[in-house]
């Protein structure tokens, strides 16, 4: 079976649908920003701090080619993993790729508080407004799309599957 990988902006609820959508189906949920922290023993900010976002970058596309060879998994990416155009290519390539969304201000309200997300330092409302702007289209290239404004988690993974089970044939083998 196929990976699922979940793309969307930050804030977006990619590792949390990704976790239950993993228990539900049976598969395993990997996080890569959890890889990258644990690979660079260091938290992302450090990271943007002391090599800057271009190694973070390299490290991203690094951990995404490890995961997307193995098997079985749910693969959550961080919202800048579709910047590179290699790296949505490997997407669409080895797995069934989910794109979630979600109003700026419902983004603004779930990340406001973390200091793990230095794309988002200073003013985050401003800095989601813009980021999401430069962002607009890259994540359209997902199969499957889902807006999880405003929606329970039930109601995000019944979304989810309603929509798999059209495109099922294409990636179950
Ligand atoms: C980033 C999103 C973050 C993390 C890093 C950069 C981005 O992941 O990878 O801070 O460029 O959108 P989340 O989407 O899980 O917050």
């Amino acid at each position: 079976m196929q990976n699922i990988i979940l793309i969307g902006f930050m804030g977006t609820g990619k590792t949390t649908v990704g976790r239950a959508l993993a228990s539900q189906l049976g598969m395993t949920q990997v996080d890569m920003d959890e890889a990258i922290v644990q690979r660079e023993g260091r938290t992302i900010a450090e990271i943007f701090s002391d090599a800057g976002e271009a190694y973070f970058r390299d490290v991203e596309s690094e951990v995404l080619l490890e995961l997307v060879n193995r098997e079985k998994l749910v693969i959550t990416t961080g919202g800048g993993a579709v910047l590179r155009e290699a790296n949505r290519a490997i997407m669409l390539q080895k797995g069934l790729v989910i794109a979630l969304d979600a109003t700026e201000e419902e983004i603004v309200n779930r990340v406001k508080n973390d200091p793990d997300r230095p794309l988002l330092a200073g003013d985050p409302r401003e800095r989601v407004r813009i980021l999401k702007q430069e962002r607009s289209g890259l994540y359209q290239f997902a199969p499957i799309q889902i807006d999880t404004t405003k929606k329970s988690l039930a109601h995000i993974l019944e979304e989810i599957q309603a929509q798999m089970v059209t495109i099922k044939p294409s990636w179950e083998n």
